[in-house]
């Protein structure tokens, strides 16, 4: 199939031989304009909701009803360890120790209780080095830590933005940046994948150079997350954050997540923002006035947790780990290459690196009216969005989008004049 054009029936045959197809029934797939079934490319946004989700939820209103407050310790799934139970899954997805992942807030919050705890400006270490485009969450985030701490926000936020008409930057230059402002940074604080151009990442390499010249390292891996296949305890990570409304599929605005390394999370002198749920559980209703974190990431945790909002999560964190993420990501790699090769011969710019170690499902288009094409996409079916001034996400995502969608979706954009 490599040099000549890709036909319809080829995507056929891709999908009767994709070993992840049956997947697809696993979950709810959003409707068209005209009744059909969408081709729903916005999973790098919000995931589609597994089938299981309403039976989850129903079951967690049915223990509220007829047990009331004692739910809370039921022998069979105590709503007191819901949080618990959800370590080990999340842990697997992200390459942590379960000890090292916490289920909490949103991201957004999470960022701010892991600044309030690994941003620690010092002498000449005030500066806080991040990759561009800066989601705005972030900038605000940490700008207002900056702001908090007497310090200027505007220097003490050092943007490594894509130069020389690239729309991304290269590792070497995050590198060479964090090599030349090493003694002045308390911070460098990454995404995983860019928000806006798809671009994965080197973490490791990344996290090496960072602690090299004596600085934490952070990532925020919104668009990691369940998306690509992740190491952070081996990766040395110090921290980093996620939300589970993307690629884990937990439902609009789900409970975030986090990742805090062991050598933090289990030394108790490590400062950090306390609740009473961030307290061992075994003491947590001792009504002490000391405040003596659980030991790991779950020290974080400051408030009684959504239970009604983890239950869609748990049964989509199921669904991952019956297909593991080495699967996950084999087939993504396939799937989005597929995709990017037809793009390719429609003449699309994708500005998403065009290396599969490099990108995870997304690819971002620069199109000429981008706004209208979408539009165009939209009445036919396409689910997908725009970011400002030019650019088209769209993510396959290997648990529900098929090789035909690709097909189809391509096919579209050329009916719609892109
Ligand atoms: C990269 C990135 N950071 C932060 C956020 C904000 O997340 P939340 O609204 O859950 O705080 C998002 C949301 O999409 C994001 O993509």
């Amino acid at each position: 199939m490599a040099d000549r054009a890709l036909t319809e029936a080829d995507a056929l045959a891709l999908d009767a031989a994709d070993p992840l197809a049956p997947y697809r029934g696993r979950f709810l797939l959003p409707v068209a304009p005209d009744g059909s079934t969408a081709i729903y490319l916005a999973g790098h946004s919000l995931g589609l909701q597994p089938r299981s989700v309403r039976d989850a939820i129903d079951a967690e209103l049915e223990r509220w009803s007829r047990r009331g407050v004692d739910a809370w310790f039921e022998p069979d799934r105590p709503w007191f360890t819901c949080t618990e139970r959800l370590r080990e899954p999340m842990a697997r997805i992200v390459g942590a120790r379960p000890s090292e992942v916490a289920i909490l807030n949103a991201l957004t919050v999470n960022i701010h209780l892991l600044l309030a705890s690994f941003f620690r400006p010092v002498g000449r270490r005030r500066r806080i080095l991040v990759d561009g485009p800066l989601f705005p969450s972030d900038r605000h985030a940490l700008t207002s830590h900056l702001v908090q701490r007497g310090l200027d926000p505007v220097r003490g936020l050092l943007v490594i933005e894509p130069r020389n008409g690239s729309p991304i930057v290269p590792t070497s230059d995050l590198e060479a940046a964090i090599r030349e402002h090493g003694a002045e940074l308390a911070l460098v604080f990454l995404a995983g994948v860019n928000f806006a151009t798809g671009q994965l990442h080197e973490i490791r390499r990344l996290t090496a150079a960072a602690h090299e010249s004596g600085a934490m390292v952070g990532w925020d891996l919104a668009h990691a997350a369940g998306n690509v296949e992740l190491s952070l305890h081996d990766w040395d990570v110090d921290f980093a954050a996620w939300c589970t409304y993307k690629y884990l599929n937990g439902g609009p605005g789900s409970v975030g997540a986090i990742f805090v390394h062991d050598r933090y999370g289990r030394d108790p002198s490590t400062p950090r923002l306390g609740g009473w749920w961030g307290v061992d559980p075994d003491r947590r209703f001792d009504m002490v006035d000391a405040f003596v974190p659980a030991s790991g990431a779950a020290g974080w945790e400051a408030s009684t947790p959504p239970v009604m909002a983890l239950a869609p999560l748990a049964t989509s964190l199921a669904i991952f780990d019956e297909v593991g993420m080495p699967a996950l990501r084999a087939k993504s790699v396939e799937l989005t290459g597929y995709l990017a090769r037809l793009l390719d011969d429609l003449g699309i710019e994708a500005i998403t690196p065009t290396e599969p170690a490099a990108r995870g499902a997304q690819l971002s288009l620069r199109l000429r009216d981008a706004e209208t094409v979408l539009a165009g996409l939209a009445a036919r079916g396409v689910v997908a969005d725009f970011r400002a001034p030019d650019i088209i996400r769209v993510a396959p995502v290997p648990l529900y989008n098929t090789y035909h969608e690709a097909w189809r979706f391509a096919h579209l954009l050329r009916e719609v004049g892109a």
